[in-house]
């Protein structure tokens, strides 16, 4: 969680710039086989999306079987939260049922002749025949629907004084194997000794917060992890503190990272991607509308739950953001956005920004601006030439272009409509936006685990670390950290 530094040392060790040589993936190729810069025609599209189809890169070599198209129509398990499941392929054909009357369930296909065209073309174009307006006006009212649904759970926040300070401890819980590790300490899968649930503990030595500077950023984290309630974002149960260490009390997300899940895969069909997208862009958007900036989106922060929907952790960036600036150079270096690299005051952009990033990588499997030098790395992103590679399809290219604009000015999700200019976007135009945020959605992949039986099979293994918790002799920074 430490604040990135600029220039990128290769000789610190616990900056998220050194952890970047960790993200390279394996056997990823370094620069793709065939690119693109340009967006292509709809032929071209049509060309691209087949060979996605056909290729075998995505479905090969040991991935797991379930995110093949084939077996995509899994269910997720049932349970109490679970939400009915429908599978995409009926979500579509109840949306051309649902033709005559608007809905915003179902996007229909622009009448543009190639996808890639402009926001502004496109309305041209619905205004230029008869039914292409009423197809322009079925797309405001589906959006004008969209909003007030999105609208409800934006005001979803949890009460500021639902504290447990002093409530429990970590003898309340018995401390299980390492789930991750962090740079102030590490994740524990935990058995509650009252109710015997599981639950993830992230510990932080409070010297190494203090001394790492991120004192500030520790205690936004809990503060804004606390209040947010979205079905995205993990819940924070409750924090607590010993002598020497800060402990924040999680659900445990049993899935595992979804940075593992890609690595396993290589990249993404472009089916499965915009499915996390499009998660990951509702609590995006849920937090922008609650004044919070993220800052730290990357596959490692996106951790399944036990049906396979996204839980967002790590907020040790996130920062409430009323002035709409921050200064603060943080982050990871492959999503930096390129204002917080030239060290411009910037905003929720950013996020966005990763958004752009985070869609390249998974359907590449290997970010837009990659390079084994982190200098070079800061200067792809500056320069901010893309290449694509040939089996990414026009809409997706269209989109990222949008959303990978130097200028903020221009950024998609930082414009007038917000987030409502991706989530409108054409490649989405198959996503049921309000079965996405109400989890009545086939996930594209379920994680083979045994939910509610503390399996950690989903993460890798680490040594044992320190357990020895707990300690009460000489407490340090407890002023710094009252609230804990
Ligand atoms: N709620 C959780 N459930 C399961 N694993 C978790 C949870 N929170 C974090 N982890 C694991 O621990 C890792 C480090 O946690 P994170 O909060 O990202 O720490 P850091 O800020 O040091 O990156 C995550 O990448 C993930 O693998
Ligand atoms: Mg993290």
């Amino acid at each position: 969680m430490q604040t990135a530094a600029y220039p990128a040392s290769s000789t610190d060790q616990t900056s998220k710039v050194d952890g970047y040589m960790d993200r390279q993936p394996d056997g990823t190729p370094k620069s793709p086989p065939q690119e693109q810069k340009n967006n292509g025609s709809e032929q071209e599209e049509q060309k691209s999306v087949e060979k996605t189809n056909s290729s075998s890169n995505v479905y090969s070599s040991g991935i797991p079987a379930a995110l093949d198209e084939a077996t995509m129509s899994q269910p997720a398990p049932s349970a109490s939260e679970g939400p009915q499941v429908e599978s995409m392929q009926s979500m579509q054909e109840a949306g051309s049922a649902e033709q005559q009357q608007p809905s915003f369930s179902t996007d229909k296909p622009a009448p543009s002749s190639s996808e890639a065209s402009s926001r502004s073309t496109e309305t041209q174009q619905y205004r230029n025949t008869g039914r292409s307006a009423d197809n322009f006006r079925d797309r405001q009212l589906r959006k004008a629907r969209l909003v007030q649904l999105l609208d409800l759970q934006r005001k979803r926040i949890r009460p500021a004084d639902h504290t447990t300070k002093g409530r429990y401890g970590i003898q309340d819980f018995d401390c299980l194997q390492t789930l991750g590790t962090g740079s102030f300490g590490r994740v524990h899968l935990v058995q509650s000794k009252h109710n015997r649930l599981f639950y993830a503990i992230k510990v932080l030595e409070k010297r190494k917060v203090v001394d790492m500077k991120q004192v500030e950023h520790t205690c936004d984290e809990r503060h804004i992890l606390s209040r947010v309630q979205h079905p995205f974002i993990t819940i924070l149960w409750g924090t607590f503190q010993d002598a020497k260490n800060l402990f924040m009390v999680m659900d445990f997300a049993e899935g595992g990272e979804l940075f593992s899940l890609l690595r396993k895969c290589h990249r993404f069909p472009e089916k499965v991607a915009k499915f996390y997208a499009a998660e990951v862009i509702l609590a995006l958007d849920y937090l922008h509308h609650n004044q919070i900036v993220y800052r730290d989106l990357k596959p490692e922060n996106l951790l399944l739950d036990r049906f396979g929907h996204l839980k967002i952790v790590d907020f040790g960036f996130a920062k409430r953001v009323s002035t709409n600036n921050c200064f603060t150079l943080c982050g990871t270096p492959d999503y930096l956005a390129p204002e917080i690299i030239s060290l411009k005051p910037y905003n929720k952009a950013a996020d966005w920004w990763s958004l752009g990033i985070f869609i390249f990588e998974m359907l590449a499997g290997y970010p837009p601006f990659y390079s084994e030098n982190p200098m070079k790395l800061y200067e792809n992103i500056l320069e901010g030439n893309i290449s694509y590679p040939q089996y990414f399809s026009s809409s997706s290219i269209d989109l990222m272009n949008h959303l990978l604009q130097r200028d903020i000015t221009n950024r998609y999700g930082n414009l007038k409509d917000g987030s409502m200019d991706i989530i409108m976007h054409p490649w989405f135009r198959d996503i049921s936006w309000d079965k996405i945020l109400t989890r009545k959605i086939e996930v594209p992949y379920v994680p083979p685990i045994r939910a509610g039986m503390g399996d950690s099979s989903q993460f890798e293994a680490y040594a044992t670390g320190p357990t020895n918790y707990g300690g009460t002799e000489n407490p340090e920074f407890t002023d710094i950290f009252q609230d804990f």
